[in-house]
């Protein structure tokens, strides 16, 4: 077995999982990408740029340094990789990224507008708000730019203006969870819109005691990971 093998199954199973699932747009294209950072090393293994998920192989999948240069496969990785490694040198507590172009956060991508603190387990999960990244072009500095400004907030989930998400934290399957509590939040919070009725957000002083714990929980994963390496 291969020295990253275990790192580009795990990439590969939660890439089919959320093609099969429809939360890259499309159960048979090839939006959306996946990555993992390498435990302890400047390297990430990436899902590959334009391949169905369906025909993905774990041969398939990249492992690219903080500058891009390939470790290991035979593919170019996803041109989103200089975001998701952006995303990794920003927050010290990240070790998984995925982007989608989930259905119900991309609806409110395109009305750039933000999801504000509705349900405690989702707050607890994802932080006080999901914020809106400003667009830029696919693959462009200007979007990495982007992201890494708004990744200053501490949060785990992030609508891309006209674009897609960016759900980021400590491993691929907790991250997961966040693209499924992301999506039912843009879907209820977009029923709940389209009512034309007032919305009632959770309570200023429980948004900040939920914040703080995830604040909490991303400083004892920085400390866990300083004491590793
Ligand atoms: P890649 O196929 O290069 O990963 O790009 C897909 C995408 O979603 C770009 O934002």
């Amino acid at each position: 077995m291969g020295r990253y093998d275990d790192y580009k199954q795990r990439v590969l199973r939660i890439s089919q999982r959320l093609s099969a699932d429809g939360y890259f747009g499309s159960k048979s294209g090839s939006a959306g990408n996946v990555s993992m950072l390498v435990e302890g090393e400047d390297a990430v293994v990436v899902t590959p740029t334009r391949m169905q998920y369906d025909v993905m192989a774990v041969a398939d999948i990249c492992v690219v340094d903080f500058d891009l240069a390939p470790i290991e496969g035979e593919h170019k990785p996803s041109i989103e990789t200089p975001m998701h490694i952006a995303t990794y040198k920003a927050r010290a507590d990240v070790s998984a990224v995925i982007h989608t172009h989930q259905t119900f956060a991309s609806a409110l991508s395109i009305l750039n507008q933000p999801i504000p603190p509705l349900f405690d387990e989702v707050t607890l999960a994802i932080g006080n708000v999901i914020d809106v990244v400003p667009y830029a072009l696919s693959g462009t500095r200007e979007l990495h730019d982007n992201v890494a400004r708004k990744l200053a907030n501490r949060c785990h989930c992030y609508i891309l203006q006209n674009h897609g998400t960016l759900c980021i934290g400590t491993d691929l399957d907790k991250t997961f969870t966040f693209v499924e509590l992301l999506e039912k939040s843009a879907h209820i919070y977009m029923q709940a819109l389209a009512t034309g009725k007032p919305i009632t957000v959770l309570p200023e002083k429980t948004v900040a005691q939920l914040h703080a714990a995830v604040i909490a929980r991303q400083d004892r994963e920085i400390a866990r990971k300083q004491t590793n390496h």
